[in-house]
């Protein structure tokens, strides 16, 4: 095997893919813009979704990348020696192109021949079929081919092979996972990768991407058969290392050892103080990430910004476990932004903003922490021995007046035998008419399919209402972030002062004008340079390479754009300005959307 650092283990990925004739592109934002399915870019098919589903990519049929991700449905699991919230995805992918054959192929030909594992160490996992897709013999055939013998082919159900979507709806379909043995005896006869014993070690997943999920459960085939990979960078770098943990690789070895450093702790010398500096070590990256990504976040107690935060403050809960001084926190985000400014000059550029945003949140906490903490002790103190919950209100004077997030205190109560009367802290929650992270929920559960047409339309008239703010107000304004949801359009541009009221009923009548007119919303693909001639506006410059598309509406605007977009202007209702407002110095808010 290899010993590979994560920088050679990037480089040696993308190099054999593009001999393959894939195209590398850029890792996409942690944050997706106009996708309401989820918080974070949780894989890097989610950015590919509109290319998966038959949209047409610049870059051409045969992509590669190396995506930033965010998970955080296991941040309580984080701590451990595999869990992180935030990871680094290999991947390549087909858009209607090749199918098992070669990926199956290239996958065992990486693995064995450019990273040296010894055949003999891998195990697969293929689909065994059911009423929605068949048993995966072609795949187990091919994985015979290539030299993985049938005992270590293992036929496993939807609930372990079959991947997506990423959100409730959206592409998906079979998959075939490769893992490593780790040499462990088998827990039973019966063991196999679907077993939680640790013998096999997931490291690469290929799905065969044909199907796309609908809002009511069920699967309708693609316009073409996509095959869609990930390897986790991390575990992987890990096997070829043959260390114990990802914490141990080079990812995480500097962080860990300047919380070593600062704390007087030694790293694997005791459960507790180990889980704590890994707790530091994950959540700060994955805060420096989500703080330093080109459409960065700060924290708050909404969507994104609420994982955020509940990421900070817990790193902080954890920096007291360990003695950690207080400006530790922001010791360890400079760990890594020096370390990650090379491979995303975003986090570079973005190193102040970090730095600033994490000392702020910390300092924030630090000074209420302790005081949550007794106050905790007391309530508890006064149960009676036979109750064993925390009540709603207790939970919520925490969250209000201690700045607990309600996850900590649930954890804080689970370290100590209680749990939380949740449903009472919903209602002291909702008595307070205080903004809750449903919001943040509700975007888990919302769907893309059956919103995909009133997102595709509010982002149009994203781009409508872009051009009469530059006709109307001035050229020079540019967008400088852009979420959509199902209900409304969020945009972020250059302006120094508020529009006055005026200003924002002309650009709805701008936006009217030009939905009015019904003109046909055409979409052409270009080399960047012919886009700029034609005078497009350039808001995904270099994002996809050489070659863009630019969707242009008549005469109303003309930008480049992944899309998808509508067909005609006429499809898209009465726009209306709901909010007009400051986000962060010299940049503008407005939130608007479609009536019908
Ligand atoms: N989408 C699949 C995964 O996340 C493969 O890239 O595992």
């Amino acid at each position: 095997m290899k010993q590979l650092t994560s920088k050679e283990l990037r480089a040696t990925y993308l190099n054999f893919f593009a001999a393959r004739g894939h195209a590398v592109i850029k890792s996409a934002s942690l944050i997706p813009e106009n996708d309401p399915t989820v918080l974070f870019t949780t894989a890097g098919m989610h950015p590919l979704v509109p290319y998966l589903s038959g949209e047409k990519h610049p870059a051409g049929r045969r992509l590669t990348d190396v995506q930033k991700c965010v998970r955080t449905g296991d941040i309580d699991e984080v701590g451990d020696s595999s869990h992180c919230t935030f990871f680094e995805m290999l991947g390549n992918w087909s858009l209607g192109d090749y199918f098992k054959k070669e990926s199956i192929g290239w996958s065992y030909e990486l693995l064995t021949k450019e990273l040296g594992i010894d055949p003999a160490r891998l195990a697969v996992s293929v689909f065994a079929g059911d009423e929605d897709c068949a048993r995966d013999e072609e795949s187990a055939s091919l994985w015979q081919q290539n030299g993985i013998p049938a005992d270590r082919i293992f036929y496993l159900p939807k609930k372990n092979n079959w991947w997506g979507p990423a959100g409730e709806t959206g592409p998906c379909g079979p998959d075939t996972e490769i893992f490593i043995d780790t040499g462990k005896p088998k827990c039973s006869p019966d063991c196999s990768p679907a077993c939680s014993c640790g013998k096999y070690l997931e490291i690469w997943n290929n799905v065969f991407m044909q199907f796309h999920k609908n809002a009511d459960g069920t699967f309708s085939p693609l316009k073409q058969k996509n095959v869609d990979t990930g390897m986790g960078l991390e575990r992987t770098v890990c096997v070829l290392n043959g260390l114990q943990s990802v914490y141990e690789t080079d990812l995480f070895a500097p962080a860990i050892a300047t919380i070593a450093r600062l704390s007087g702790t030694t790293y694997g010398a005791e459960a507790e103080s180990t889980r704590a500096m890994r707790v530091i070590a994950d959540h700060i990256r994955t805060a420096t990430m989500m703080l330093g990504d080109e459409n960065g976040i700060v924290p708050s107690n909404v969507n994104q910004g609420y994982i955020l935060r509940r990421l900070i403050r817990r790193a902080v809960r954890f920096a007291r476990v360990i003695n950690l001084p207080d400006d530790g926190i922001v010791e360890v985000a400079k760990v890594y932004i020096e370390q990650y400014r090379e491979v995303y000059p975003e986090i570079g550029q973005n190193a102040d903003k970090i730095v600033l945003e994490l000392s702020k949140e910390a300092a924030k906490f630090q000074t209420t922490l302790a005081q949550g903490i007794k106050e905790f002790e007391k309530v508890i103190g006064y149960l009676p021995p036979e109750c064993k919950r925390l009540s709603g209100k207790a939970a919520f004077r925490l969250y209000d007046t201690f700045g607990f997030p309600i996850e900590m205190t649930q954890e804080l109560a689970a370290e100590k035998g209680y749990d939380v009367d949740i449903k009472g802290y919903s209602k002291a929650f909702e008595e307070h008419q205080a903004k809750s992270r449903a919001g943040a929920e509700q975007t888990f559960k919302g769907g893309l399919a059956d919103h995909a047409e009133a997102t595709s339309r509010l982002h149009t008239a994203t781009h409508l209402m872009n051009a009469a703010l530059r006709t109307l107000l001035d050229p020079n304004i540019r967008q400088r972030g852009s979420n959509i949801t199902a209900e409304r359009l969020r945009f972020d541009f250059n302006f120094d002062r508020p529009l006055t009221p005026d200003e924002i009923k002309a650009v709805e009548d701008w936006v009217n004008a030009a939905i009015k007119a019904d003109v046909e919303i055409v979409c052409e693909e270009m080399p960047i340079e012919a886009a700029r001639e034609k005078g497009a506006m350039g808001v995904f410059d270099n994002k996809y390479g050489d070659v863009v598309k630019v969707y242009t509406m008549g005469e109303f605007s003309c930008e480049i754009c992944g899309g998808p977009h509508a067909k005609r202007t006429g499809e898209l209702g009465h726009f209306k300005i709901v909010k007009e407002q400051s986000s962060s110095a010299g940049i503008r808010r407005i939130k608007a959307i479609l009536e019908y």
